[in-house]
């Protein structure tokens, strides 16, 4: 057995030890190599930043083929047929696609989710802020995740889509459902409940939209809706993919950031004292929170034409490839020091929002979310302490806490 076999008996996104502290593993594969064969997901895994970078932004490589292959084609299995309501769900999401449809359905998004339409939520996102931070205060001890972040963060983005009120809880129990299908190692039992989240979440969206088509209210998914581009607009199912995946990928991604951000932050005091002072800017210590725990640890491509090598390795059209985020985000060819925390790095060039057409197009209002929430708690709660060590949802691919129980003093 070689010694770089010896390390990839480590690796194993399965298992609880591994989950909750990816790290050193991580740090010793990519020393070993920048690219390695994952026998059992039969996938290349992709250890170092320059490599993620290089990939994220290059055309040879898409998030999806069938824009170009049948699945016989490349030799793959077509998506489960037990699974349709999943798979209906993500057909039309921005990261099911690739040009041209991908540019079209982007373009027509970014012609409603724009700059000011984010800056218009300054207010109502410092409103939720404020009244949850009220909530932790009279509670004293009470949880990051189920008492601030997963409130916060799907109310925000209720109320930029126009959702009421009184289904937020609906579409987070949905969305958590969905989310576990990305999971390297989903049970029967997860995929079941997914699709059956995917056919309601389905069912809802369109109802949604048909009542936001009679009473346009100037929200996203009626400006979904009725949004046109150069003669083009939104199908009714690619406005239901693009509803969805803003929830999806916008919730849970920054809850977990959230999560693993304050864990972080308690656990090196000095840092979060640097916060407090104000010896550091709120912007730049969210930077380093996104680059050192990002919850989002690994992202896919398929190789699309020939003549593409990472490493030294070339790569064959058909091949998957998995960017391991967290091992990049950690590079030292990148970043100085890059297992320490400091939130004074103020380096917003990671790779946290990806790169390339797929960059994450919520990137501005996680950005004002996430300092509007680290304002909040430092000001209002200088003496944060964390209460207990927290545990991690058994998840690689989004890594988060399953609770955060902190006290206000
Ligand atoms: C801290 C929070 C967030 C992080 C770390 C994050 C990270 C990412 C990353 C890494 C990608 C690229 C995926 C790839 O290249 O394969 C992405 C894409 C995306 N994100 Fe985010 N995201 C966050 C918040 C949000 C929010 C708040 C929204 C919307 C409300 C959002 C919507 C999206 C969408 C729709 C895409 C797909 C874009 C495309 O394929 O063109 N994200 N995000």
């Amino acid at each position: 057995m070689s010694a770089l076999d010896d390390i990839l008996e480590q690796f194993a996104p399965g298992d609880a030890a591994f989950i909750a502290d990816p790290y050193p593993v991580l740090a010793e594969l990519r020393e070993a190599t920048p690219i390695f064969w994952n026998e059992s997901t039969n996938q290349w895994m992709v250890t170092r930043f320059d490599d993620v970078s290089a990939a994220l932004k290059n055309r040879k490589f898409g998030r999806s083929y069938t824009h170009m292959f049948s699945h016989e084609e490349l030799g793959r299995t077509a998506p489960d047929v037990r699974w349709t309501r999943f798979n209906e769900h993500e057909q039309w999401s921005l990261l099911s696609l690739e040009p041209p449809d991908h540019t079209r359905i982007r373009r027509l998004i970014a012609k409603v989710f724009t700059p000011r339409a984010v800056a218009k939520l300054a207010e109502p996102i410092e409103g939720f802020s404020n009244e949850l931070l009220d909530r932790c205060e009279e509670l004293g001890t009470f949880d990051l995740l189920s008492d601030y972040a997963q409130p916060y963060s799907v109310a925000v983005i209720c109320s930029m889509l126009g959702v009421p009120t009184s289904d937020t809880q609906l579409l987070l129990d949905w969305s958590h459902a969905i989310v576990k299908m990305y999971e390297l190692t989903a049970s029967e039992e997860t995929k079941i409940a997914a699709d059956r989240a995917a056919g309601e979440y389905i069912a809802y969206t369109r109802d949604l939209i048909a009542r936001k088509r009679r009473e346009p209210d100037g929200l996203l998914v009626s400006e979904l809706a009725r949004v046109e581009d150069e003669g083009e607009s939104l199908t009714e199912d690619e406005i239901i993919s693009t509803t969805m995946v803003l929830v999806e990928a916008g919730h849970e991604a920054t809850v977990n950031t959230l999560g693993n951000g304050f864990r972080a932050l308690m656990h090196h005091r000095s840092q979060w004292e640097r916060v407090t002072s104000g010896d550091v800017t709120v912007s730049s210590a969210i930077e380093e929170l996104l680059r050192y725990d990002s919850p989002l640890q690994m992202f896919e491509r398929w190789v699309l034409e020939p003549g593409i090598e990472i490493g030294g390795q070339p790569l064959n059209v058909g091949d998957e490839i998995a960017m391991l985020f967290g091992s990049a985000q950690r590079d030292p060819r990148r970043f100085d020091a890059p297992e320490v925390f400091d939130v004074g790095r103020d380096d917003p060039a990671h790779i946290g929002f990806g790169g390339g057409i797929h960059f994450c197009i919520g990137a501005p209002l996680a950005r004002q979310e996430l300092n509007r929430s680290l304002s909040g708690f430092a000001d209002r709660f200088p003496n944060l302490q964390l209460v207990d060590e927290p545990s991690y949802h058994p998840t690689f691919v989004i890594r988060g806490l399953r609770s955060l129980t902190m006290s206000t003093s």
